[in-house]
């Protein structure tokens, strides 16, 4: 489970083994291109089949999108050898990030642009606080450390905020099309 923000620098492997997941084969082609060294499968994290394999998993920013969250947890610690980590980063709560689900909000009833954005999905899997994202986890047997939602805020141009939504629109569609803040 990688993120599109690392470079070929930043993923050189020079030893052990590196492997990377996504369901959407034009993600899993921009992660190629953007790597070095790490063995891509297009797969979800609900299909995940490995055992007692890894030292680490990290997952970014793709957790909202998980059908059956509860499914790709236990897949992930079965996956996990005794003692291994998960990292998880993810838009937290229901309403990620007001600006943008209001903008999209704005677009699909837009005369000009509701039907480009008739098929827009937003993310579905939210829970509210901290405390109900570590019992998840607890529940398959994790033992959670750090549980935390933070606001983060950040300022883009317009230009910038085209620019990311083309990049992954490129990348997802049509299995999903949404960025998160
Ligand atoms: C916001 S993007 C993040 C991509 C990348 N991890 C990153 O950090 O740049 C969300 C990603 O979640 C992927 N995704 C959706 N459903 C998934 C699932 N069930 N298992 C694993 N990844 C999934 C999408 O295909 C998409 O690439």
């Amino acid at each position: 489970m990688w993120n599109w923000q690392l470079n070929k620098k930043d993923t050189k492997v020079d030893e052990g083994e590196v492997a990377g997941i996504d369901p959407s084969p034009g993600m899993i082609e921009e992660a190629k291109k953007r790597s070095e060294g790490i063995v891509f499968e297009v797969k979800s994290a609900e299909e995940l089949d490995y055992e007692n394999h890894f030292d680490v998993i990290f997952c970014n920013s793709a957790f909202q999108w998980f059908r059956e969250p509860e499914k790709a947890i236990e897949n992930c610690f079965r996956a996990l050898k005794s003692g291994g980590r998960i990292g998880i980063q993810a838009p937290a709560k229901k309403v990620y990030c007001p600006n943008f689900i209001e903008a999209i909000e704005r677009v699909k009833r837009d005369e000009r642009t509701r039907d480009i954005f008739k098929h827009f999905k937003s993310p579905w899997f939210f829970l509210e606080t901290a405390e109900e994202y570590r019992k998840l986890f607890e529940k398959f047997g994790f033992r959670v450390v750090f549980s935390k939602i933070e606001c983060v805020k950040t300022r883009h141009t317009p230009e910038e905020v085209f620019d990311n939504l083309l990049f992954r629109c490129n990348c997802w569609l049509p299995e999903s099309g949404v960025l998160h803040c």
